[in-house]
């Protein structure tokens, strides 16, 4: 409801917009809404920017520029950049935020007419000390939900060591030149689908104006996606909001590949994180916990260990919805999606199971309200398995986009407390949350034969397997995923390879 008053101010404040007592009005009715994040983790070696931005120091003398995917309208942002995994300093030279060319995802060209200088309290510089996060000083520049934005940073020395603050799982390409090129039409000298240093995008917005955390794994950061299309569910979901006139919720994908509840796996662990990434976000008022599958198919395939994993998860998710409670925030849960060929074994699936049924129990009361993710993408001839057509890379675990869009389809509405306005078309330029696109498809049985060397299946903290490790087969003892950019083949019954 739009109050004569406020609209007065509003009109006011368009009139006379240096009258200081008009702005600490305006300010009264605003607040700062997360619009955009990116799960802040230390950056793995193999996940650094790569030659020659990479050695000694990352990003020495070098401008980066990153594309973002706004969810909110504002005329007004700030961006956060965290050192928060750094064990040095990390020191921000110039920075720069521009449309880029056709509203496009993971470009490293800009309309240069939209360019404007990021400042730092008033100065062009900041030095990050580790551990800690800074932000911009606000700035007007107007966004709409699925705009993309881009921000250059300038590190004249880079940031000092190997340990630095990213999200390795972006699906977005960002750009990389040696020298200051922060105002440049095109920045063009490397690139790397990953994102460093950005954590969060603030929107300047009225109170009724809000954020949904989503707090999850590499189902949720999009592993399934298409890179530089947007299509991971929330993005989808997004989409939907779009379409049914709910432009006062923020979507915020706080989620990590390989990421564990209980422990560390990749990424902090949820227990260690969920205060920082959903708590604390600027105008959150809904928490959605989507975890859980990387603990039960990390854990020991006996039911000791599965039971005490069980348990744990229910604990854990209990402790997060006590706590956002607590902040008077309404706290949604969906129950954890099929194992797959990696982590299909003994006790997991029971656990899954349980887990499931107590998720599910808990609709109006731990949680206030439950979403059957595992009822929509699974095979509906056998609840253990995902259905078929969503199985994109043949893992049985990550979705694609038909069964993320399936997500977003089945997502409800009405645990929003919005009244929907009117129904827009989407406001973007470019084609994002399409159902159309296309899928890798299933690989089947492949016709080469046994390797004659058997590979060690080393497997990485998180349950990362490496490529040409063993992924499956009957006997087979491990656990985990294909690293990104193979698949797991199935070479015949016994031995399935990441290729
Ligand atoms: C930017 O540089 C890339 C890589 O060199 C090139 O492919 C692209 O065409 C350039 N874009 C523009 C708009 O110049
Ligand atoms: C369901 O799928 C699981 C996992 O692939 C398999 O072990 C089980 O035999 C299947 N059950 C039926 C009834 O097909």
């Amino acid at each position: 409801m739009v109050r004569p008053y406020s609209l007065l101010k509003a009109l006011l404040f368009a009139a006379t917009a240096s009258a200081s007592a008009i702005i600490s009005a305006r300010q009264d009715d605003n607040h700062w809404v997360s619009t955009w994040t990116s799960m802040p983790q230390l950056v793995e070696p193999n996940n650094l920017p790569p030659a020659p931005f990479t050695g000694g120091s990352q990003f020495n003398a070098a401008t980066l520029r990153q594309t973002l995917h706004m969810t909110l309208s504002a005329p007004r942002i700030r961006i956060q950049i965290s050192n928060t995994f750094g064990t040095t300093d990390l020191p921000i030279t110039a920075a720069s935020i521009a449309n880029p060319v056709n509203n496009a995802a993971g470009v490293g060209s800009i309309d240069t007419a939209s360019l404007k200088k990021l400042t730092f309290n008033g100065k062009d510089s900041i030095t990050i000390p580790r551990g800690t996060v800074a932000y911009t000083d606000p700035i007007d520049f107007p966004i709409k939900p699925q705009q993309n934005i881009a921000v250059s940073l300038y590190l004249a020395s880079g940031q000092s060591g190997n340990q630095i603050t990213g999200h390795p799982g972006s699906r977005t390409t960002s750009w990389m030149q040696s020298g200051n090129h922060i105002n440049a039409a095109n920045v063009s000298g490397g690139k790397t689908v990953h994102w460093y240093f950005i954590s969060v995008v603030e929107a300047w917005t009225p109170k009724a104006t809000s954020a949904l955390v989503i707090l999850g794994d590499s189902i949720t950061d999009g592993r399934g996606s298409d890179d530089d299309k947007n299509n991971r569910w929330p993005d989808l979901l997004l989409a939907k909001f779009i379409k049914n006139g709910i432009t006062t919720i923020a979507i915020n994908n706080q989620a990590a590949g390989g990421n564990c509840v209980l422990s560390q796996c990749l990424g902090p662990s949820l227990l260690s994180r969920y205060k920082r990434d959903a708590l604390d976000q600027q105008g959150v008022k809904y928490v959605m916990i989507f975890e859980g599958v990387n603990d039960i198919g990390n854990g020991g395939t006996d039911s000791g260990s599965q039971q005490r994993i069980g348990d744990q998860l229910i604990s854990a998710f209990t402790q997060i919805s006590r706590d956002a409670k607590a902040k008077g925030l309404k706290v949604f849960a969906a129950t954890i999606t099929p194992l797959g060929t990696g982590y299909t074994g003994g006790s997991r699936e029971q656990t899954r199971q349980r887990v499931n049924q107590w998720i599910l129990q808990q609709a109006g009361g731990i949680f206030d309200a439950v979403i059957d993710f595992d009822k929509i993408v699974r095979d509906p001839s056998n609840a253990s398995k995902l259905a078929r057509a969503y199985d994109g890379s043949g893992d049985g675990l990550h979705p694609n986009v038909a069964g993320f869009q399936a997500i977003a389809d089945a997502f409800p509405l009405n645990i929003f407390n919005v009244t929907p306005g009117t129904p827009t078309t989407s406001t973007s330029t470019t084609a994002t949350g399409s159902t159309t696109t296309s899928t890798t498809t299933f690989v089947p049985t492949s016709t080469v034969s046994t390797p004659t060397s058997s590979p060690t299946p080393t497997v990485s903290p998180g349950g990362t397997l490496p490529k040409y490790s063993q992924c499956a087969g009957n006997g087979w003892q491990g656990s985990g995923f294909c690293v990104d950019g193979t698949v797991c083949n199935k070479l015949n019954d016994w031995y399935s390879q990441c290729l």
